[in-house]
């Protein structure tokens, strides 16, 4: 079997729990992404996906297990891997544009002060930042403008492994939409591989080639790989008449609803775990039974 792109193999996090002992987040995660693909994951509050892809980024390590990208262990950050954070994480003495071009300098050294200038005004511009506000400190920027800044930094390095932690938190439904378009657009156009957080189930099916499901924590599991059997290019207001949509949106409510509380705790045993692939296709007239409990209609989360 080839390895592949990005292998997370036996990650174990555990950190003290405030009162002298200690609590594990995740034992013994395993799993692999393959390069260029698109994954989401999904999991409840606090059960270890910030601290997975901060490891993923080099800018934790793990109590125990390896991460290796292309073959070769990652230990500490690199332009190869380009971060959005839960929390933006700018730098505050720095205009917007500054924080842009900052890492395009670092990324491609050999470049003109015009090139940055004009590659980092090009990707501000994809998020909807154009004019005299790209001269503001982040402290004059809404949280939404904040959050976009941070995506466009992000995706002006050009990374070949993007990692995402809830990217579009903090942004209305429409400028959502609109840089969502623009995410699929810069992956489209080029080999990068994704990895995001997200707790929005419909953007996951909307984005995903494949949806990792985190079941709570303590002890964590990564359960299920969930193939998106949706074909691409995907229409926001269209991909919900595709047969498939429905039977996977109720597995994964399913799972988030029930079998995430049900499947919490499970302590590894030192053995690898890895997630049970799920592919859910109605297309075809020999496709699996509906998946237990799952119904064809959207029910509320
Ligand atoms: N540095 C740390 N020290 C101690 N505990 C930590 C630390 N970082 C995270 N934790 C704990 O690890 C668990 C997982 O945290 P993490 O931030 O990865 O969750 P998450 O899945 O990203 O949650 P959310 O969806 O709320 O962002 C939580 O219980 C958290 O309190
Ligand atoms: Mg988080």
């Amino acid at each position: 079997m080839t390895r592949p792109y990005l292998s997370i193999e036996q990650l174990t996090q555990r950190f003290p729990d405030g009162q002298g002992g200690e609590m594990t987040v995740f034992e013994d995660a395993s799993f692999g992404i393959e390069k260029g693909e698109f994954v989401c994951i999904l999991g409840h509050s606090g059960c270890g996906k910030s601290t997975i892809m901060n490891i993923l980024a080099g800018l934790a390590e793990p109590t125990s297990g390896v991460v290796k990208m292309d073959g070769f262990e990652v230990s500490g950050p690199s332009l190869d891997r380009g971060v959005v954070f839960q929390n933006y994480s700018l730098l505050p003495w720095l205009s917007t544009l500054k924080n842009v071009t900052f890492g395009v300098k670092a990324r491609y050294p050999s470049w003109s002060r015009a090139k940055v200038e004009e590659h980092a005004r090009a990707y501000l511009a994809k998020v909807g930042l154009e004019g005299d506000v790209v001269h503001r400190k982040p402290s004059q920027l809404s949280g939404g403008m904040r959050q976009r800044v941070s995506i466009a930094r992000a995706f002006a390095n050009q990374p070949k492994l993007l990692l995402l932690d809830e990217p579009f938190g903090a942004l209305d439904a429409l400028t959502r939409g609109t840089i969502q378009d623009e995410l699929i657009k810069v992956w489209g156009d080029t080999e990068q591989t994704v990895f995001m957080i997200t707790h929005d189930i419909d953007e996951a099916i909307l984005l995903a080639d494949r949806i990792l499901l985190m079941t709570n924590g303590p002890f964590a599991r990564v359960a299920e790989s969930v193939e998106i059997t949706i074909p691409r290019p995907r229409n926001r207001t269209q991909i919900v008449e595709h047969p498939n949509y429905y039977a996977i949106r109720n597995h994964l409510v399913q799972f988030l609803g029930h079998r995430s509380k049900e499947l919490a705790g499970q302590q590894s045993g030192g053995a690898a775990q890895s997630p049970e692939p799920v592919r859910i296709d109605k297309t075809k007239p020999d496709a699996d039974p509906e998946p237990e409990g799952a119904r064809l209609r959207a029910v509320n989360e």
